[in-house]
């Protein structure tokens, strides 16, 4: 039998919106159907991308929905965007109360159509909230991935390809921990075409990068006083490709760690084997003293913020 696949976007704002053109753009699935809460804003987004259809020549089909979880049935991937965006002085655990219980209703209201469905967390703060949707729909772990590692690789990578005038194709980077200030770069595991990065360019310019990188989010509010969303759409979507496609991919995601880099009962930012199944595999790196010092540190600091969650019973 033909299989037919079909993904669904909630939060039809700058993110999901995003992600959603991305991923009719590129044909990675049959049907998106995007969802939001604003009375016609999914279908007049949706309507916007399919329109783009004939010129940009794709047959990916594109549906809004006005909270109407029914049209969501059969989805084989979710991708939840819903929530506030930070603005100028926020962080993002300042969005927590508000997101945990948009995350946690969403979660609600799509499971009972899509039953098989690997969800995909992209509101903030994202590895708490992924943790949210995790505890709501009470699914395997490997069913529930937050989207973070893929995005702050991809400034890294794009700030470094900057920096050494090559093409931000052949750099390949991992970077861990938490979507915050926090958050992991590991120039020892950054690669320029296999040439370690260290070999091409001086180490301060490189820490200066890996700074930039840690404030990459906050960088883009600065500038336009909302959060990004071209460079989160499509790292969301290039997720949502690995799942459909079963493509195996090695990304940095958030996901549940049991025991891994000395972690348990945590969701946050590791090398992950993303395929059909959601994660397939966690990979353990052999990180030297000071990474494992900065990752654990950054697990502190996430595992603060999921207690604050867990206390106020959302
Ligand atoms: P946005 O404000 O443009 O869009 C959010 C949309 O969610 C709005 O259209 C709103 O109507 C909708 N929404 C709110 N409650 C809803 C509900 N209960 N059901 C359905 N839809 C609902 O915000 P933007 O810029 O798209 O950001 C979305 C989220 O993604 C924010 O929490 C933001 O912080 C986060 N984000 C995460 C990133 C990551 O790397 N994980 C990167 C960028 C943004
Ligand atoms: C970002 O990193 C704010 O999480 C959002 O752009």
């Amino acid at each position: 039998m033909i299989q037919r696949t079909k993904v669904t976007v909630v939060g039809a704002g700058n993110v999901g919106a995003t992600c959603a053109d991305v991923l009719a753009t590129r044909e990675v699935c049959n049907e998106v159907v995007l969802l939001d809460i604003k009375d016609g804003f999914a279908e007049g987004k949706a309507l916007d991308i399919w329109e783009t259809s004939p010129v940009n020549s794709y047959d990916t089909r594109t549906v809004g929905s006005t909270n109407d979880y029914s049209k969501t049935a059969g989805s084989d991937v979710v991708v939840i965007t819903s929530g506030l965006p930070r603005k100028p002085g926020m962080s993002r655990d300042d969005l927590i109360a508000t997101n945990a219980g948009i995350v946690k209703s969403v979660t609600e209201q799509i499971l009972p159509h899509s039953p098989e469905a690997i969800i995909v967390i992209v509101s903030n703060p994202l590895d708490v909230m992924t943790y949210q949707a995790w505890k709501t729909a009470g699914l395997p772990d490997h069913r529930v991935v937050g989207m973070a590692g893929v995005l702050d690789t991809a400034r890294y990578r794009a700030f470094l390809a900057e920096a050494l005038n090559v093409s931000p194709k052949d750099i390949q980077a991992v970077l861990m921990g938490g979507h915050g200030d926090t958050m992991v770069p590991l120039p020892r595991y950054t690669t320029v075409s296999g040439i370690p990065v260290t070999e091409m360019i001086d180490a301060d310019a490189l820490e200066a990068i890996v700074q930039r990188t840690k404030k990459g989010g906050g960088e883009i509010v600065q500038l336009l006083g909302t959060s990004a969303w071209y460079a989160p759409g499509a790292a969301a979507a290039q997720m949502v490709e690995a799942i459909v496609k079963d493509q195996k991919r090695i990304f940095p995601c958030c996901a549940r760690l049991t025991g891994q880099y000395g972690l348990s009962d945590l969701y946050l930012g590791v090398p992950v084997k993303l395929g059909a199944k959601g994660v397939e595999d966690i990979i353990e790196l052999e990180l030297n003293d000071d990474e494992m010092a900065l990752l654990h540190e950054s697990a502190k600091a996430v595992k603060e913020v999921a207690d604050v969650l867990d206390g106020m019973g959302v």
